[in-house]
């Protein structure tokens, strides 16, 4: 394996937010000088406020600016439901965070499923890999897409976007989304990227928080476990980088970076 993980804790939920922001604020920069835009992929679970509480506060430099004119934003994730539904992650990452955006710093473009294909989860994941295609280049002329960031949470089983410890989609090397009918997080039906496509991203961010992450984060970080977050982190190496409190990581023998 190549350079390890990045792992950031903060005392609380709270400080974890500007340390949070700057590092997106950094990958949102280098992503616009690149090729200017800044294609981010965003999870479900508390993520969304938690980026809300990163992203919403008012600037403080010019560096430390917003402009989400320039984002596209796609979901790691999605549930088989309507874009109005209580377990959207389109809709809550909505609420949380897209209808508070101040106007003057831009809309950004949001790619949710197509809603079309509500009873053909295959179909919906065959569509939204159409959609990464046409956004990032021809499935021809490239093995995987590149995304900026990929924003992530880890689940108290060590899951990650909607892939599950031990399922057969750990095992997919082909499809750049796939479909899931069989979550054992509700609700069952789902999309998702596949690890393949998260451990190609330029960089991965975790954000996990509350002393209930504490067990699975000490098999993550200490054993290795094959768990799909640990996958992530063997695949991504110093390309991920993880911000928790300290509560997550209470106990968790790893050594923690002091700065971003
Ligand atoms: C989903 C999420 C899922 C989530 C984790 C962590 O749609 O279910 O994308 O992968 O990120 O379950 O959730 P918490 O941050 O709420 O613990």
């Amino acid at each position: 394996m190549g350079k390890q993980p990045n792992l950031y804790s903060f005392p609380t939920v709270n400080d974890l937010a500007p340390g949070l922001r700057h590092y997106v604020v950094q990958a949102q920069n280098s992503g616009i000088s690149r090729h200017g835009t800044f294609k981010v992929a965003v999870s479900g679970g508390s993520l969304p406020k938690t980026l809300a509480a990163a992203l919403l506060p008012p600037s403080t430099a010019p560096e430390d600016t917003l402009d989400f004119s320039k984002w596209e934003i796609f979901f790691a994730d999605e549930r088989a439901v309507p874009l109005d539904h209580a377990d959207s992650n389109y809709a809550l990452l909505q609420a949380e965070l897209l209808s508070k955006i101040p106007a003057e710093l831009g809309a950004p473009a949001v790619h949710p499923i197509d809603v079309a294909h509500l009873d053909d989860v295959q179909e919906m994941a065959d569509q939204y890999e159409k959609l990464l295609v046409r956004n990032f280049a021809q499935r021809d002329s490239v093995k995987l897409p590149i995304f900026d960031l990929i924003l992530l949470g880890c689940g108290p089983d060590g899951h990650t976007c909607s892939l599950f410890p031990g399922h057969e989609l750990l095992r997919e090397s082909d499809a750049w989304v796939a479909s899931i009918e069989d979550s054992p997080k509700p609700p069952a039906k789902r999309i998702t990227l596949t690890l393949p496509v998260v451990n190609h991203a330029v960089k991965i961010a975790f954000v996990a928080t509350g002393g209930g992450k504490k067990e699975v984060l000490k098999q993550i970080f200490e054993d290795g476990t094959g768990l799909p977050c640990a996958l992530v982190n063997e695949g991504g190496g110093d390309r991920v980088s993880w911000f928790v409190d300290d509560a997550a990581v209470e106990g968790v023998s790893y050594p923690r970076r002091g700065s971003l």
